[in-house]
């Protein structure tokens, strides 16, 4: 399909639980690592797509605080194949305006993961194109402990007073400040149906879309199934529909 095909409604802010690498390979008979390598390579298709179509930000979630938790063998593996995307996407990256950004404790990782993370960060940070961001040693609860710490810090320092704290100054504290705050879709691919500690705050109204596909073997027309599902449902936030708004 063409992408530039596309043009039904789209969200401004798309979220993508990458899962099921390790399944996919693993039925095929090969390493988890294939599966991982085969999703880095599903990565840069879809960043591109998202790139063409206009999404404003994408958002990631590549490694999560708990993943840590994976044998070694694994980890390392993950952290080097991390870098290896980083610097082997960094022209693609510069060359279509994308702003390149990442959350996460950065500290936690690796010293030549952090690094190309941040010279990408930094190189692309006048990108006006799409706001690529990639969670890595992300949890949504340990971004939500994060920013209580930093409020509770300045609410101490008496430059914050506890009472006038609203959801602007928890967002404004949040690693995803300066996106599109809200969320409007996520994707979590591999038949999962768990949000598994990915931006916990920000999900608030999202509109969730599962697959049973493993993130290696997604496409193109996979996401515009997405899009074409997200396009058909009401967003009430609450309230009521219009229709219903203009009976009362
Ligand atoms: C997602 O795939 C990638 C990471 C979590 C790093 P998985 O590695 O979780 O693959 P499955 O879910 O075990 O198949
Ligand atoms: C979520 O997938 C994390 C990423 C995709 C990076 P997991 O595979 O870690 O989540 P669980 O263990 O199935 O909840
Ligand atoms: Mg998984």
């Amino acid at each position: 399909m063409d992408t530039l095909a596309w043009n039904g409604p789209l969200p401004r802010h798309l979220a993508i639980i990458m899962d099921g690498n390790g399944r996919w390979a693993e039925r095929q008979g090969l390493s988890r690592l294939v599966g991982h390598e085969q999703g880095a390579d599903v990565v840069r298709e879809i960043v591109r797509t998202c790139r063409k179509i206009g999404i404003e930000a994408l958002t990631l979630y590549a490694f999560s605080a708990q993943n840590w938790g994976r044998p070694d063998e694994e980890v390392t593996a993950l952290m080097s194949l991390l870098t290896r995307y980083v610097k082997s996407e960094r022209s693609e990256i510069l060359d279509n305006n994308i702003r390149f950004n990442a959350i996460g404790d950065l500290d936690a990782l690796p010293r030549p993961v952090r690094f190309a993370v941040e010279e990408l960060v930094d190189a692309s940070s006048e990108g006006k194109g799409m706001v690529l961001t990639l969670a890595l040693s992300y949890g949504g609860r340990e971004e939500i402990v994060h920013a209580a710490r930093r409020l509770a810090t300045e609410a101490a320092a008496g430059r914050l007073d506890p009472k006038s704290i609203d959801a602007g100054h928890v967002e404004a504290a949040l690693w995803t400040h300066g996106l599109p705050a809200d969320v409007d879709l996520v994707i979590r691919t591999s038949g999962e149906q768990r949000i598994s500690n990915f931006l916990l705050w920000q999900l608030a109204y999202a509109e969730l879309w599962f697959t049973e596909v493993p993130w290696p073997a997604f496409t193109q027309e996979h996401l515009f199934e997405a899009f074409t599902e997200y396009g058909a449902r009401e967003r009430r936030f609450g309230e009521l529909a219009s229709r219903e708004r203009a009976l009362c």
